[in-house]
């Protein structure tokens, strides 16, 4: 028996894309209410938190001891469970605003393919403990394929691509289920990293996280350009110590990312050979799409293009597709019910 009620007039169920690098929140009858950064500031001392999201994220790298800046999912999945429903708290407060308390909200969240029975349930308890009434958990790229209006309940193949900052989803969809989906580490906070060791081999210089990340989303493609883009950044010498500055450009990007693309394609060739024919049929003749924050690389719908011999397209606002999905869902549940990650099966591994 489903566990979703259809009668929910009175309460403000919310729609959550509990993402690595950010979470988003979508209200019902009020689309999307906020899209801040996965990150939480907490006071040690009094174990309380003092910022979330922008707030907290402006904080990284600059509390005094006794504040801790967490993000609280790491690779897609809960990696501290406290942190991670003092957030889903926070974030249903914001959503009941002037709403009536006595009802809990149902919540629909998403959490990437293939994490396991523990983890799904972390995810829902979690949403529980925080005070929700249901939580509905679907896959991230279900999710993000609905929000992107694809045939998902239809007898049609549909490959989607989700590249977020901790997993890169791959999924081929249709009547109402996953047929095939791989989930894999290589996405943006692995181009991070990429970027990072191919400066300090390159240049032998020190950069930190968030100077990679402005450095791929500045000058990052994986195709050559007509005109070659180039950033400044400075970093921290690794012989001298002291502070010197080097010019970047998409070509060194391009090298940093050259192994982990090969990676991503490996990932969607097994996705592929395990579509049966009649679908893989459906997927070359309407093509995949590409949505998380990684489909912005430039280039890269070309590149699969090129490489995979099937049409890639990047939905339009990547970005927020899973949570429009999670929204679509959060305003009538029963259609896409079939998708639902069952509590029973979660208990069933405990
Ligand atoms: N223009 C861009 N070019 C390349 N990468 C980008 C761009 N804009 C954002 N990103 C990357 O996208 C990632 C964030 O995307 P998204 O919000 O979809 O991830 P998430 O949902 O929080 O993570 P996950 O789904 O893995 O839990 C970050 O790694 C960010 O660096
Ligand atoms: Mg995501």
């Amino acid at each position: 028996m489903p566990r979703w009620s259809k009668n929910s007039l009175f309460s403000s169920d919310i729609g959550i894309d509990l993402g690595t690098a950010n979470t988003l929140v979508y209200v019902r009858g009020k689309g999307i209410v906020m899209n801040e950064p996965s990150v939480v500031a907490v006071n040690d001392r009094t174990d309380q938190v003092v910022a979330i999201g922008k707030d907290a994220k402006a904080m990284l790298g600059k509390t005094p001891p006794h504040i801790r800046t967490v993000r609280p999912l790491s690779h897609g999945v809960v990696s501290d469970f406290e942190v991670t429903e003092e957030l889903l708290a926070y974030l249903l407060d914001k959503a009941r605003q002037g709403r009536t308390k006595l009802f809990g909200p149902r919540v629909v969240i998403g959490v990437p393919t293939g994490v396991t029975n523990v983890q799904s349930r972390a995810v829902r308890d979690a949403a529980k403990n925080a005070g929700a009434r249901e939580a509905i958990i679907l896959e991230e790229p279900v999710a993000g394929a609905i929000g992107s209006k694809l045939p998902v309940r239809e007898a049609v193949g549909t490959m989607v691509l989700d590249i977020g900052a901790g997993t890169t989803d791959i999924a081929v969809i249709s009547l109402n289920g996953a047929v095939a989906s791989k989930s894999s580490q290589v996405a943006g906070d692995r181009f991070n990293d990429n970027i990072i060791e191919f400066v300090r081999s390159e240049f032998k210089l020190g950069i930190g996280e968030r100077t990679a990340e402005e450095v791929k989303i500045a000058v990052g493609a994986v195709m050559p350009l007509t005109n070659a883009l180039e950033k400044t950044v400075r970093g921290r010498d690794l012989a001298t110590g002291l502070p010197r500055e080097i010019t970047l450009t998409d070509a060194h990007v391009r090298d940093a990312l050259a192994l982990s693309l090969d990676a991503l394609m490996d990932a969607m060739k097994d996705v592929i050979e395990s579509t049966p024919p009649e679908l893989l049929s459906d997927v070359l003749e309407r093509g995949v799409t590409i949505f998380g924050g990684g489909a912005l690389l430039r280039g890269l719908p070309q590149v699969l293009a090129k490489m995979l011999g099937v049409p890639v397209k990047v939905a339009p606002e990547p970005l927020t597709a899973v949570v429009r999905g999670a929204g679509v869902v959060t305003e009538d549940p029963a259609p896409y019910a079939d998708f639902f990650i069952d509590e029973d099966e979660t208990l069933g591994e405990a």
